[in-house]
């Protein structure tokens, strides 16, 4: 922890995580970003690197409070691509040069697992050497596994917060935290890369709660984080609650990076939507991935986890093109390959 240590920050000690969480002073954040910077640099170079985005249902069984896509918001229109849409998202991301497809869902059991494993095979078939990430939420280890032996790679599953007393505020008592951290649990003993992370500035949220995210972090060791702020959307009982802070997401950004040094961590599309800079304010305090969006245009504004959502009105290749044009204008280099996790085997 070279890097820390000439900047004076102590990334080991609780008091030293949540003097930094809390680090409101400029030239303290940025000696944060710096290091967070440095260390990521080391990992990756500058790469940045890209996920096809597929949102591919917006049903949902859950309740979670915070959600646009609560099952008891009555104002969201639904929508399911088909397999063969899901597939003509895969072959224009594969044009557009995307080697990892991210396919992404609410908790939808119209999508069995027979199903999945069919639409799995089937893109699997066509892309022997993409990577494919789900993200589709708990289910059991048998499901898992099955994904997996059907060719996913990578599974994204936020853990959203790791404070049981928080978790409780932002769910209903049908969910459960234990439950959640065991699914990351089994997903890593199956053979995935393993995706971990929470929301910053949710209702009801501590420093002490930041700070167990944290050490929950260290503890799993996941290969992928994803951070973004809390966005409210009107039509949760989370609808009147302010948005998240730009600089604390940041600041997380930037200490996961400094504890999970080869994690690979996306500027979110919360964070551009919180701020026309986010993204890149993101890579500049150590993110290293972005998702552009491979969904169809026409169901894009029906994916609305939160309100105001950027990239509803553009197609994926433009989407494509201007990440590239913000990545390069802050001076990282666009990456298209794969991108898997370059640490090797996390310790357990
Ligand atoms: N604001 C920000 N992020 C949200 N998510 C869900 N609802 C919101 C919201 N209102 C995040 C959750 C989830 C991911 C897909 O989107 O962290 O895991
Ligand atoms: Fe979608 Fe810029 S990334 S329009």
């Amino acid at each position: 922890m070279a890097e820390t240590h000439a900047a004076g920050l102590d990334v080991t000690s609780d008091a030293g995580l949540l003097e930094l969480i809390g680090a409101e002073d400029p030239e303290r954040e940025e000696a944060l970003f710096a290091a967070a910077r440095n260390v990521r640099a080391a990992s990756y170079g500058q790469d940045v690197y890209f996920r096809g985005l597929i949102e591919f249902t917006n049903h949902c069984k859950n309740n979670c409070y915070y959600c646009g896509i609560r099952r008891d918001n009555r104002r969201v229109e639904r929508y399911r691509l088909s397999p063969e849409g899901i597939l003509n998202c895969c072959k224009m991301g594969d044009l557009l040069g995307y080697r990892t497809f991210v396919l992404q869902g609410g908790e939808d059991p119209w999508f069995t697992d027979d199903r999945i494993v069919e639409i799995l095979q089937a893109i699997r078939g066509e892309y022997p050497g993409h990577a494919i990430t789900l993200s589709i939420g708990e289910r059991s280890r048998e499901s898992y596994e099955r994904f997996f032996r059907a060719g996913a790679n990578r599974y994204l599953l936020r853990h959203e917060t790791a404070a049981e007393d928080h978790y409780r505020k932002l769910h209903p008592e049908s969910m459960s935290l234990r439950e959640r951290k065991q699914c990351l649990v089994n997903l890593r003993e199956i053979g995935y890369q393993v995706g971990a992370g929470f929301m910053v500035g949710t209702p009801f949220q501590t420093p002490g709660h930041l700070l167990a995210d944290l050490r929950f972090l260290q503890e799993l060791r996941p290969h992928m984080v994803g951070i973004g702020p809390f966005i409210p959307q009107a039509d949760t009982p989370f609808g009147g609650c302010p948005q998240g802070s730009l600089r604390q997401t940041l600041r997380m950004i930037a200490l996961t990076r400094l504890l999970l040094p080869h994690a690979l961590i996306p500027a979110t599309t919360a964070l551009g939507t919180i701020s026309p800079t986010g993204r890149e304010k993101g890579l500049m305090a150590g993110a290293n991935v972005v998702m552009p969006n491979l969904s169809p245009k026409n169901v894009r504004k029906l994916y609305a986890l939160y309100d105001n959502k950027i990239c509803t009105g553009d197609e994926a290749a433009e989407c494509r093109l201007c990440m590239e044009g913000r990545i390069r204008d802050f001076c990282f280099v666009p990456n298209l390959a794969r991108g898997d996790y370059a640490g090797g085997v996390p310790a357990p």
